[in-house]
C-alpha cells in the first residue's frame, strides 16, 4: 500500500524551545517512519505578521534547521524544504486567491484574534488576510492527506479543504481534501510554571548545553507548601513534577509517592530530573555540535529538499494550470 502523504510547517521564529519540541517536533520525528512527509519552514508566512523588520529572518532560519537536524528529522526519511524557494506556492497562492470569498477570510478566528492582539504592528493587510489562502497553497500543492497542527491551526485546515472543494467543483477533481490531525502534545510548562514562551523569558532551548539546562532545572520552582525536606509535597503544584511526567516516565510513579511522603528532598528531586533530561537533550546538544561544524552539509540538505519538494509542486501546477485551461 502506498503511504500517506503528510505535510507540515513552522514559521522561523527563533530557536526552539522543549514546549515547540514535545509540541510538535518530537511528532513529526515519529511520523517520518510512517508517511510520505514534507516538513517546510514556512518563511513567507513569517512576513505576515513581521514584515516590518525582516533582520532576523535568515539567522532564524538557520538556527531552525539545525534545530530540526539535530532533534531526530532525518532528510533520508522526509522532505524538508523552504517555502520561498519553492515559487510554486506563490503562483498557486495567487490563483486560489482568485476564487476565494473574503468573507471565508475575514471569519477565520485567527484573523480576528492577531488584529486585536498584535495592535502594535500594522497588520490590516493584504498578505496578512490571505494568509490561510497561503496556507492552503503550502498543504495542497503537496496533495497531502493529513496535516498534523496544534489546535489553533485546525480552522486553516477547514479552510484549505474548502479551498480545495471550490477549486475541484470549479475546475474538476485535482486536490484531495486534507485532514488535521491534531498532535497530542505532552504539556510542558514554563521554568517558573507559566506557560513556556519566550516572551516570558522561562524557556528551555533545545539548544541549551547541558549546563545551562541543569542549572534552569535547579531554580525551578516547586511546591511552595515544602520548606523542610520532609514536608509533604503536591507533586500536581510542582514544575518539576510537570518535567518529570514528559522525561522520566518510567521514574514518574516512584518520584510521585517519594514526593508526597516526604521521602525526597526538591533538591535531590530536582538532581533526579536533570539526569533524566540529559539522557533525551545531551545527544541532541552533540548532534547539534557536530553539525555547528558542516555547514557546508546543511545548505544541501535544504537544496536537496528543495529539489524534490519542487518537482512535486511543479507536477501539481502542471495539473492546475489544465484544469483551469490556462495552459497556453
Ligand atoms: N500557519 C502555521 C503556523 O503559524 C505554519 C504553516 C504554514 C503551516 N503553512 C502550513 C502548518 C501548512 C501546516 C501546514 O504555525
Amino acid at each position: 500500500m502506498e503511504k500517506k502523504t503528510m505535510l507540515s510547517g513552522m514559521r522561523p521564529t527563533g530557536a526552539l524551545h522543549l514546549g515547540n519540541y514535545f509540541g510538535a517536533l518530537e511528532n513529526w520525528i515519529k511520523l517520518q517512519n510512517e508517511y510520505n512527509c514534507y516538513f517546510f519552514i514556512a518563511d513567507w508566512h513569517a512576513l505576515t505578521t513581521g514584515y516590518e523588520d525582516t533582520s532576523n529572518i535568515k539567522k532564524n532560519i538557520d538556527d531552525m534547521v539545525i534545530d530540526w537536524l539535530s532533534a531526530g528529522l532525518d532528510p533520508e526519511k522526509c522532505t524538508f524544504f523552504l517555502q520561498s524557494s519553492i515559487k510554486e506556492h506563490a503562483e498557486l497562492h495567487l490563483l486560489f486567491s482568485m476564487s476565494t470569498p473574503l468573507t471565508w477570510l475575514y471569519r477565520c478566528p485567527t484573523y480576528k484574534d492577531q488584529l486585536s492582539q498584535l495592535k502594535e504592528k500594522n497588520i490590516a493587510t493584504y498578505g496578512f488576510l490571505g494568509y490561510p489562502n497561503l496556507q492552503a497553497a503550502d498543504i495542497l500543492i503537496y496533495k497531502a492527506d493529513a496535516v498534523p497542527v496544534g489546535e489553533d491551526q485546525v480552522p486553516h485546515v477547514e479552510l484549505t479543504r474548502e479551498i480545495a472543494r471550490r477549486f475541484n467543483f470549479l475546475f474538476g477533481e485535482v486536490f484531495p481534501e486534507p485532514a488535521a490531525v491534531l498532535t497530542k502534545a505532552k504539556v510542558l510548562p514554563g521554568t517558573d510554571g507559566r506557560k513556556m514562551s519566550k516572551s516570558y523569558n522561562n524557556t528551555i532551548a533545545l539548544s541549551d548545553d547541558p549546563e545551562t539546562v541543569r542549572k534552569k532545572v535547579m531554580t525551578m520552582l516547586t511546591d511552595p507548601a515544602r520548606i523542610k525536606k520532609d514536608d509533604l509535597g503536591h507533586p500536581e503544584v510542582c514544575t518539576v513534577f510537570a518535567f518529570h511526567k514528559v522525561f522520566n516516565e518510567e521514574g514518574v510513579q516512584e518520584t510521585e509517592s517519594l514526593c508526597k511522603s516526604g521521602g525526597i528532598g526538591c533538591v535531590q528531586c530536582k538532581k533526579n530530573l536533570a539526569a533524566k533530561m540529559s539522557c533525551t537533550l545531551t545527544p541532541i546538544y552533540e548532534r547539534r555540535q557536530d553539525l555547528l561544524q558542516k555547514p557546508g552539509y546543511i545548505r544541501e540538505v535544504v537544496e536537496n529538499g528543495n529539489v524534490r519538494a519542487r518537482i512535486t509542486a511543479q507536477k501539481t501546477m502542471v495539473e492546475v494550470r489544465k484544469a483551469m485551461k490556462i495552459d497556453w
